[in-house]
């Protein structure tokens, strides 16, 4: 089963979307397997953020990241990098199709809500660098126990 690593940004915190997006991605039926809030270090931003490090936006978008707690979490599901990234929309909340979580939440490339990562292996990443192995729970979904 493949697993994903998303966080809420710090403007989706303040805005009051972090059940919202939780909501979303249970109601599609992925799984939780683990969640937290916490504050970004510059340092971990860093790391999270190497591929951009260069690019003009990078100094901005670090001050973005830490500037308030985010929620981030490991959400697993059949093919769930992709499916995930389809939920969320284009990077430019602006260009993001209507009903997607950017599409929806957002008008500024700069505070776009949510990240959500961009292939298994940035995924393998992201989840060690945010998460150690005891933050992660492992147990089956059987919704027709839960329910009936
Ligand atoms: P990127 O990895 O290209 O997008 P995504 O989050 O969809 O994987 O960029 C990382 C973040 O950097 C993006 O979510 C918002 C920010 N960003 C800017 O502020 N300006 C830009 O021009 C780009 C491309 C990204
Ligand atoms: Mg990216």
């Amino acid at each position: 089963m493949e697993r994903t690593f998303v966080m809420v940004k710090p403007d989706g915190v303040q805005r009051g979307l972090v059940g919202e997006i939780i909501g979303r991605f249970e109601r599609k039926g992925l799984q939780i397997v683990a969640l937290k809030m916490m504050r970004i270090t510059p340092e971990l931003a860093a790391r999270h953020y190497a591929e951009h490090r260069e690019k003009p936006f990078f100094k901005g978008l670090v001050e973005y990241i830490t500037s308030g707690p985010v929620v981030a979490m490991i959400l697993e599901g059949k093919d769930c990098v992709g499916v995930v990234r389809e939920m969320m929309g284009a990077t430019d909340p602006r260009k993001a199709a209507p009903g997607t979580i950017r599409g929806s939440f957002g008008m500024d490339i700069g505070r776009n809500v949510i990240h959500g990562s961009d292939s298994r292996e940035s995924a393998a990443r992201e989840i060690a660098l945010f998460f150690t192995e005891s933050e992660i729970c492992e147990y089956s979904l059987n919704l027709a126990s839960w329910i009936y």
